[in-house]
Parts: C-alpha cells; sequence; structure tokens
C-alpha cells in the first residue's frame, strides 16, 4: 500500500471539493465508518506487531492531515460562500431614496392648531363637549327658550326618539356655545378657555356645509369688559393673520350676551382677492358681547359676582381667509388633489413666533 499515493490523492480531491456537500461526501468516503482511512486502520489488527509499528502511526498522520485538510477547506468554502452573498446582498446605501407621498394636516387642523397656540399664550386653555347635545345645553341654558326665533334660525338637526319617548330629543349642536355652559358647571369661574370643534346646521352652499367649525372664547372673572374683549380679539388676529389687524364693533343681538356685538376685521378687495390687515373694507367674522347674567346662572355662576366676555368664531372661515382657500365644500370633500395643495407638512409646527 503507498500511503504517499493515498494522501495526494484524498488532499487533491479536498481541494478540489466544490461546495461544503461535496466535501461532506469526501469526510464518509475517506473518515467514515466503512471510509477507505477508516478500512486501512481496521486493517492494523490483521498485522505483526513489527509491520503495525510502521503502518500505525503513518496512518494516523494521514488521517490526521486529511482531517485537517478537511476543516481548512470546509472554512476555506464558508468565506467563498460569504463573499458571494455579500456581493449579492450589497446595497448603495448613498442612492437617493425611493420617492414616497406623505399624507398632509387638514387646513382645518392645521388653524385649529394655530387658534389654539396664539390663545395659550395669552392663557386660555382649552375645553371640549360633546357633538350630541340636549337641547337644555344648546339651547336654553344658553337664554334660547323653545318659543325663541334663534332656535328656528338655527337649522338643527335633531336626533330621532322612539315613538311615545316625548322626552325631548338630543341635538346636534348648532355651535359651541354650549360649552361654556359645561365648562363652568364643571370649574366655576373664574375662567379663560377655548373651545374648538364640530358644529351642525341644516345648510349647504359655497360657504356653507352642514359640518363645520366654531371656536368658542370665554373669559369669566370679576371685572372683565369689553375692552378686554377687543384686545385679546385684535391681539389674535393680528397674530393669526402674522400682520396688525383692526377690528370694528357693531351692536347686535345674541340671546347670550348682553350687550351683543359682531366683529369685523379689516380688509381690502383691491385686484379681486381680500387681504386681511389693509384698507378700509370690513369683513364680519364673529359673534360677541357680554355673558348674560341668566347664562350665568344657568351654569351656577353668581352674576353679581362674575362677569365677562364671549365669542364665537368660524374656523373654517378664518382658514379659507389665511390660505385663499374659495369654496368651504371643498374642505370635506377629501379629494386627494385638494388635500396636497391646501394640506401643511406634519412638521410645519405652528407656534406663536413661527410664522405659519
Ligand atoms: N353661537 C353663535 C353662533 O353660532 C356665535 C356667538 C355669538 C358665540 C356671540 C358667542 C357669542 O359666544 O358671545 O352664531
Amino acid at each position: 500500500m503507498n500511503l504517499d499515493q493515498l494522501k495526494s490523492d484524498w488532499l487533491g480531491r479536498i481541494a478540489a471539493a466544490a461546495d461544503e456537500a461535496a466535501l461532506e461526501e469526501l469526510r464518509v468516503a475517506a473518515l467514515g465508518k466503512k471510509g477507505e482511512i477508516s478500512l486501512k486502520m481496521r486493517d492494523l489488527g490483521g498485522m505483526s506487531p513489527e509491520e503495525r509499528q510502521v503502518a500505525g502511526p503513518a496512518l494516523n498522520a494521514l488521517k490526521d492531515e486529511v482531517t485537517t485538510a478537511i476543516a481548512a477547506k470546509k472554512a476555506a468554502l464558508g468565506d467563498a460562500a460569504l463573499d458571494e452573498r455579500l456581493k449579492a446582498e450589497w446595497l448603495d446605501v448613498t442612492l437617493p431614496a425611493r420617492h414616497r407621498r406623505v399624507g398632509t394636516i387638514h387646513p382645518v387642523s392645521q388653524v385649529t392648531e394655530e387658534v389654539t397656540a396664539i390663545f395659550a399664550d395669552m392663557g386660555f386653555a382649552v375645553a371640549e363637549g360633546p357633538q350630541i347635545e340636549t337641547d337644555w345645553y344648546n339651547f336654553d341654558a344658553l337664554n334660547i327658550p323653545g318659543h325663541h326665533p334663534a332656535r328656528a334660525e338655527m337649522d338643527t338637526f335633531y336626533t330621532h326618539r322612539a315613538p311615545g319617548d316625548d322626552r325631548p330629543p338630543h341635538v346636534l349642536r348648532t355651535h359651541t356655545s354650549p360649552v361654556q355652559i359645561r365648562h363652568m358647571e364643571a370649574h366655576g369661574a373664574p375662567v379663560r378657555v377655548i373651545a374648538p370643534g364640530r358644529v351642525y346646521r341644516a345648510d349647504y352652499d359655497q360657504t356653507h356645509t352642514p359640518m363645520f367649525h366654531q371656536v368658542e372664547g370665554l373669559a369669566i372673572d370679576r371685572d372683565i369688559s369689553m375692552a378686554n374683549l377687543k384686545w385679546v380679539l385684535e391681539e389674535f388676529f393680528s397674530a393669526y393673520f402674522g400682520t396688525k389687524v383692526r377690528t370694528r364693533f357693531r351692536a347686535s343681538h345674541f340671546p347670550f350676551t348682553e350687550p351683543s356685538a359682531e366683529v369685523d376685521i379689516q380688509c381690502s378687495w383691491e385686484g379681486g382677492t381680500v387681504k386681511v390687515g389693509e384698507g378700509s373694507d370690513w369683513l364680519e367674522v364673529l359673534g360677541s358681547g357680554m355673558v348674560h347674567p341668566k347664562v350665568l346662572q344657568a351654569a351656577n355662576v353668581d352674576p353679581a359676582e362674575w362677569q365677562g366676555f364671549a365669542f364665537g368664531m368660524g374656523i373654517d372661515r378664518i382658514a379659507m381667509l389665511k390660505y385663499g382657500i374659495p369654496d368651504l365644500r371643498a374642505f370635506f370633500d377629501s379629494d386627494l388633489r385638494w388635500l396636497r395643495h391646501y394640506g401643511f407638512a406634519a412638521l410645519q409646527v405652528p407656534a406663536v413666533h413661527s410664522g405659519v
């Protein structure tokens, strides 16, 4: 038996193994139970002691060499496979990212945030109330009794009552004013809150939708006056439109305020588009007044001790004015082209000083 021949045979075949499976086959064929080298070692038993003394170490050395060669080849094949994989999975992290459309913030959300930030800066907290109201909160507590024309004028949506159930139906709130009552009931006076939210009226044209948004304002303390109201509103409009805005108060009537005023802001119509804060025209933007004593009473606040102002303003309307959006109905059509055009980037965080 020529061990040198055997060795160069096996080492050659191991070196030529193409992959780990082929290498494993070689290992079994050489060193497995019935492998060529294993069988040769078994032959040692039939030899004379002298023969064994020579062949034994030689065979053991061969076995070691083949074992080592297989292990080395195995490691080499593993490295090569890893190199292959790395080459296949290589990616260029410097390539520009694939473009993906992101959603936008709806103008109503954006403006609500802007309004909230400005009033927060003046010390107003945010209050909320339900959109489905009792007629007590929506009307009676606000000094609008059942026979009052204001009730009819509101184009109210009423909820359904089962036949025979003669309790007064709930309403979809027609304004954010009921939040005044709920907030004073829960927290008493003094008060400084705004209440933005959805309101509902059966009305539909270019400037009216059956659902729209208002923000209510309420400030109650011992000596709050119309002068404070005027300052707060001018401060608000100037911050909101980013330019000094003058206001004009016109005597008006609301059941829940006395005296009452409708407030206009200064604007110009030059060139066919409206510009707020310049010119000599006026645009009506809100209703306001000194909270009626009956309203304070309805909310368990003593009108002999407390007084203050309230106002209600259309959020959609001031959004249209600031961002030049012509048709209110499009606000709620969910047309992606409109949303992409008029929507805001998520990180355009509104703040008093951010200029948005
Ligand atoms: N609630 C009124 C409306 O929806 C707006 C309003 C007017 C609210 C005067 C007030 C206010 O708080 O004092 O038309």
